[in-house]
């Protein structure tokens, strides 16, 4: 028996990478679309009696991912898979973790019960968004476990920088959790800005900021439109700090944001959670101690 690491489709690089560092052995995979975009998958090697470790990440394309993955646990859980573990570095359907409207989908829980149903057992997470606590838990009914990349981000920007004394600044209460961590773990000063929302590219920002002369680390979990960092990077620098540096777990960067985003700061960087120029910080080292 032995653990076998199946890297689908959008974490093909980081499946790679997690089976290395964890001398696990990587599965063959055949994942194509047919002409009309249904899923094909094949594992060619042999689950039956080993520990399965399917490995994910739910952008670009969240639906796609998500029907790939069911069929990969389908698929291993009725060849003999003894457990099915899924390591979903961007978790896609976070956002709606719970009914804010009557009569609206409660996405995170139909999502979890999806992946239960198909035989995953455990599922861990990265900075998944709106996750209050890292560590164990339980999501829905599926085992789950959510770890941090913030310290990994900005140990590289402290590193790449030369940067002895920084302050970490969360551009929203929701991205406080994760700031905080990684500020505890690299012993440095933090703070947090309030963020309101008024649409999927609006957002307003209100807060004090004690940055004068400071090198800034600004962290969120997800930058998508580039919104919330570009009104957190001007606020910092209009409080005066000295160099402004941007990080996001997940860096989804639509609508151009990371080449504006690049052009204002002295750096932006992100994880290998979604694979882009900015993914200069991989989560296979801290997904290999776990797994
Ligand atoms: C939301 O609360 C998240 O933590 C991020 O701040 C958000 O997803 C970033 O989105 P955008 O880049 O579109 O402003």
């Amino acid at each position: 028996m032995t653990s076998l690491v199946i890297p689908l489709f959008n974490a093909r690089e980081l499946g790679r990478k997690i089976a290395l560092k964890s001398d696990k052995q990587l599965a063959d995979v055949e994942v194509r679309k047919f002409p009309d975009r249904e899923v094909y998958f094949r594992v060619d090697s042999s689950v039956k009696g080993n520990d399965i470790i399917l490995v994910q990440s739910g952008y670009p394309g969240p639906n796609h991912a998500l029907v790939e993955t069911l069929l990969a646990a389908d698929t291993c859980k009725d060849n003999g898979a003894k457990s099915i573990t899924l390591v979903m570095a961007y978790m896609p359907y976070a956002r709606q973790d719970t009914r804010f409207k009557k009569g609206e989908a409660f996405s995170l829980q139909a999502v979890a019960k999806l992946l239960l149903g198909a035989g995953v057992e455990k599922l861990i997470t990265i900075d998944a968004h709106n996750w209050a606590e890292y560590g164990e838990m339980d999501l829905h009914g599926l085992k789950n476990l959510n770890i941090s990349a913030g310290k990994l981000l900005v140990e590289h920007l402290m590193k790449k920088h030369k940067i002895e004394k920084v302050h970490i600044l969360s551009p929203d209460m929701g991205a406080s959790k994760l700031v905080e961590e990684a500020a505890k773990a690299k012993g440095a000063e933090f703070s947090a800005l309030n963020k309101e929302r008024k649409g999927d590219f609006e957002v307003s920002m209100t807060g004090k900021l004690d940055v004068k002369g400071k090198d800034v680390i600004i962290l969120d979990d997800i930058i998508s439109t580039g919104r919330t960092m570009l009104l957190a990077l001007e606020k910092v620098k209009e409080a005066g700090a000295k160099r402004v540096f941007l990080a996001g777990v997940h860096g989804i960067f639509g609508w151009g944001s990371l080449e504006k985003l690049k052009k204002k700061a002295d750096d932006l960087v992100s994880t290998d959670s979604i694979e882009n120029e900015a993914s200069e910080v991989s989560l296979a080292g801290e997904v290999a101690g776990v797994i």
